[in-house]
């Protein structure tokens, strides 16, 4: 063993053990090749080599012009379950009562929400210049509060989401985009458009909480399809039950899944397009959070891949411009004439002031530039977020590492029922999501879902950490 492959292993296990103590916290930065060469007078080559074998251990990671840092020790959750036929009235019943606690609960006064997903502040959300171009809109067009808006809505608005997604590999028409009351309008009525009550939808696993109610408003049965924390929804699993003839129609989140916050793999994406035009069964494509993945080049929607106009694909603006515009739209293909009825039969039109405004903004050119600084922004929040979990949490604790968006799957060792979580953060005004509302049939005890889409502040920080102490008492009672 020649002498400087000893220098740079000792190096590396010196590193290695202060990461291991806490002494150099996930999150912190390392000290610069030439620093740890100066101060350890060996050279930048055995520096180098170090920090090499750190990363290989998995241990540190480089960031491009910003040096190295210790990477937060999460492993990703575990792999899904199998596929789940429809759960007992009862467990539905339990699954949709506490949804409705979870969301009392954030009536409290003064609680601090790690639960929903609903950006908070003025740094979200370019306020002020919306509030701007709104005001010169009314003033040019004094007369628009005092008429009834009507379909199609703002041919501004709507040529500005054609264009836009193009970003995502799509191209549509103008004339096809039906403007909603946000994207929870639209994938309501895509349901009523392919589905009639009694007959069963395949959902991801686990899945976003507010579509269950939306299922047994409209009388849906469900059916959970595995879902990988890393590469999304099987299409293994989609193939058997489109060939079985189970599901009469499919809802899913290709891109920046909530709540795993990972996308499909490209060919993934084209597989499932093809298989369901080759089946006839519609898609769902709840494309909210495509435009807020970290990468700069966005990976393409389903929609972009739909062959014969089984995709419908559904999104808004009320995580990246405005939450109370409400301003959504979706892209029927096929569906597009029963869409239009039924959206006139729902809600008329959306307010010509509020499109046009969002229409004025992406109009502006300023949007690419929000999305890019909100982007960041999000992406910091993550890695904080998953560094205090990393360190605050019950050992043996897992959690996602998010292609986008701003949510965190996080998977606690399993004697932790995060119910009882829950319950203990409230106790505390601190909310949280806890597992099964993510899926009809109660699964994901262990898991809880933690949304970091609010200014990151001492309130926050020290919430997130409550939480997790809290976790490691809920584990210590367990027998
Ligand atoms: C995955 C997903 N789809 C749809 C919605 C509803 O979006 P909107 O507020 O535009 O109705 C949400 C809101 O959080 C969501 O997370």
């Amino acid at each position: 063993m020649d002498s400087s492959h000893t220098l740079y292993q000792k190096l590396a296990d010196d590193l290695s053990l202060a990461i291991r103590r806490g002494t150099l916290p996930p999150g912190a930065r390392l000290p610069s090749v030439r620093r740890t060469a100066q101060s350890r007078q060996i050279s930048l080559n055995t520096v180098v080599s170090a920090y090499r074998v750190l990363e290989d251990r998995g241990l540190i990671e480089a960031r491009p012009q910003s040096g190295y840092y210790v990477r937060a020790r999460l492993p990703p959750p575990a792999r899904p379950a199998s596929t789940q036929s429809g759960p007992a009235k009862d467990t539905e019943h339990q699954v949709l009562d506490l949804i409705g606690v979870v969301l009392d609960a954030q009536q409290q006064p003064d609680f601090i929400d790690l639960a929903l997903a609903c950006p908070r502040g003025g740094d979200f959300y370019p306020g002020g210049k919306l509030t701007r171009l709104m005001g010169q809109i009314l003033r040019r067009q004094p007369g628009m509060l005092n008429n009834y808006a009507l379909p199609p809505g703002s041919e501004r608005l709507r040529t500005q989401i054609a264009r836009r997604g193009l970003d995502l590999g799509m191209t549509l028409q103008p004339d096809n985009i039906i403007l909603t009351h946000g994207c929870m309008e639209a994938l309501q009525l895509a349901l009523r458009a392919v589905t009639q009550p009694g007959d069963t939808v395949g959902l991801e696993s686990p899945t976003y909480f507010n579509l269950l109610p939306m299922m047994a408003s409209l009388g849906l049965k469900t059916i959970e399809i595995p879902t990988d924390p890393q590469t999304g929804l099987s299409v293994d699993a989609v193939e058997l039950l489109l060939g079985e003839k189970r599901i009469k129609a499919l809802m899913a989140m290709p891109n920046v899944h909530n709540p795993l916050g990972c996308c499909m793999p490209l060919e993934a994406k084209k597989r499932l397009a093809r298989l369901v035009n080759h089946y006839q069964v519609p898609l769902i494509e709840d494309a909210l959070y495509a435009e807020l993945q970290f990468s700069d080049t966005l990976s393409p929607a389903v929609k972009a891949f739909d062959s014969d106009g089984w995709v419908i694909v559904c999104a808004s603006y009320t995580k990246t411009l405005a939450p109370d515009f409400r301003i959504g739209w979706m892209e029927g293909g096929r569906f597009e004439p029963a869409l239009r009825k039924l959206k006139f039969a729902s809600s008329v039109a959306e307010p010509a002031v509020l499109s046009e405004t969002i229409g004025a903004f992406l109009e502006s050119g300023g949007y690419d530039h929000h999305l890019r600084s909100l982007k960041r922004r999000y992406a910091a929040h993550v890695e904080k977020v998953r560094g205090l979990i990393a360190r605050h949490f019950p050992p043996g604790t897992r959690a996602t590492s998010p292609a986008g968006g701003f949510l965190i799957w996080v998977e606690l060792p399993e004697e932790i029922d995060s119910v009882a979580l829950f319950h203990a953060a409230i106790a505390e005004k601190i909310s949280i999501i806890p597992g099964p509302l993510s899926s009809p049939s109660g699964r994901y005890r262990n898991a809880l879902r933690l949304s970091c889409c609010y200014p990151l502040d001492e309130r926050y920080l020290a919430a997130l950490v409550r939480v997790g102490i809290l976790a490691g008492q809920l584990a210590a009672h367990r027998p």
